[in-house]
């Protein structure tokens, strides 16, 4: 029989949940305890992974000043995704954690210490999305005054990988030898410095932890950009993309396996999660409603600007909700999302497209329906695109216990009655697991 199965994983944030909205809970999650039970949720649906955004500054793009994000809670209060990853870890067994960890925030010596030290709390259930941050006002809490260009990012971030393969490595595997007998803890001819001089980094090693279960944690990234498809297919374990429809998908997938091919790697070493943000009803005529009712909103269309004005550091409350854009805009920040959310040439008001980002921003696909019609088109889909997952999420990353429930007792039991997620995890490390099919 075939195997048509695709993995699953979750895209959230550790920042208040929707708390304006009836459903919500509040805005008050820092205890980490709503996120633990929606890390049990994912577990109990077999998810593959949950994975944490993150960013490291206040923003104050939007109407130049801090105040409006702050008023909507929008990307701000955002707490640190290293620790909830070790919370949820440690209240599940299966599913993978995912935490956001900057190239540009941390020391890479930091970064791979706190790695292996969260796989091993993970018992091998860790992975870092690597990014190399986007924002200006970012660089500013780490000594500089900008964020270097996009390419220098790039360049510095395979350095930095390059460092901390080597720090990963530096404990040879059998170095712990923990013989109680003859005292040996463990031994000294087989944990190295790693020397490194490079043109960014200067690191001498060794690593101060014992290997952790997958020695190095699963790897995701999101380059868009050429350089970054490039960087993503050298070092990913996994890819997390918004592309425009099935023909995107496929368009995306078909790229990163021949940059993988043509870099000397196995590309089914490497499987891209594609974003979508489904929404559900008890009819399609419910679903769509809710959609429109939410999407719609003042408050929506508010948090959707703050967003995008925050990831690109473009003011967009300098323009009229209700004209077109009046240029195509660029950006040394997310660049992708950006071209996504303006639809240059579509005639469609800033209004309409802060409208069209609740199914468009953040989705590969639009999804809205009953349980059972949004996974027959999620099938339908993957069999087009050819593999490899999807990565659910909402369109600014907030969540409600309801829509939890929706996509894991509604939508997830769907998807295994079909034959097209999994119902079971057959191993113990996240990156088995993600190889599995
Ligand atoms: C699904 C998804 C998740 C992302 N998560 C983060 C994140 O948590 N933090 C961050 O700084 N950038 C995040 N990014 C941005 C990417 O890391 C990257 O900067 C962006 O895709 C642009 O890549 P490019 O410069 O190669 O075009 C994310 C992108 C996508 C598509």
């Amino acid at each position: 029989m075939v195997d048509k199965r695709f993995h699953l994983a979750w895209f959230m944030n550790f920042t208040p949940d929707e708390w304006r909205e009836p459903f919500g809970q509040g805005g008050n999650p820092w205890d980490g305890q709503f996120y633990i039970e929606m890390a049990q949720a994912m577990e109990r649906a077999c998810f593959d992974l949950i994975m944490i955004e993150d960013k490291l500054m206040v923003p104050e793009t939007f109407g130049g000043s801090r105040d409006l994000s702050l008023k909507h809670a929008m990307m701000v209060p955002k707490a640190d995704p290293a620790p909830l990853a070790v919370a949820m870890g440690m209240a599940t067994k299966h599913l993978g954690v995912v935490a956001t960890l900057s190239t540009m925030a941390y020391p890479p010596f930091m970064l791979a210490r706190l790695c292996s030290t969260i796989d091993s709390l993970t018992k091998g259930r860790f992975g870092w999305n690597v990014v190399t941050s986007a924002e200006d006002l970012m660089a500013k809490n780490f000594g500089m005054d900008k964020l270097p260009p996009r390419e220098d990012r790039y360049a510095m971030a395979e350095e930095y990988l390059e460092v901390c393969d080597k720090l990963f490595n530096s404990w040879e595997p059998d170095a712990v030898v923990l013989d109680r007998a003859n005292g040996i803890y463990a031994d000294g001819s087989k944990v190295h410095t790693i020397d490194h001089d490079g043109t960014y980094y200067k690191v001498r090693g060794p690593l101060n932890t014992v290997p952790s279960p997958q020695r190095r944690p699963v790897y995701l990234q999101a380059g868009a950009s050429p350089r970054g498809r490039d960087f993503a297919a050298r070092y990913a374990d996994a890819i997390v993309s918004v592309a425009n429809g099935v023909e995107g998908m496929k368009a995306f997938r078909a790229d990163i396996r021949a940059r993988a091919v043509a870099l000397g790697r196995d590309p089914d070493e490497i499987k891209v999660f594609f974003c979508i943000t489904p929404s559900l009803g008890e009819t399609e005529e419910e679903a769509r409603a809710r959609f429109d009712r939410v999407t719609l909103s003042d408050n929506f269309v508010n948090d959707v600007l703050i967003s995008i004005s925050a990831i690109t550091e473009i003011d967009f409350a300098q323009f009229d909700l209700d004209q077109p854009l009046p240029e195509k805009l660029v950006t040394n920040g997310e660049s992708g999302t950006l071209d996504k959310f303006q639809q240059w040439g579509s005639g469609k008001t800033l209004r309409q497209l802060a409208a069209a980002g609740g199914g468009g921003l953040v989705s590969s696909l639009e999804l809205i329906g009953t349980p059972s019609q949004v996974a027959q088109k999620m099938g339908e889909a993957m069999e087009e695109v050819g593999g490899d997952g999807f990565l659910i999420t909402t369109p600014v990353l907030r969540v409600s216990r309801r829509y939890i429930t929706e996509i894991c007792d509604g939508l997830v039991p769907e998807l295994q009655r079909r034959g097209l997620t999994r119902t079971e995890y057959k191993h113990q490390l996240l990156r088995d697991n993600l190889r599995e099919f």
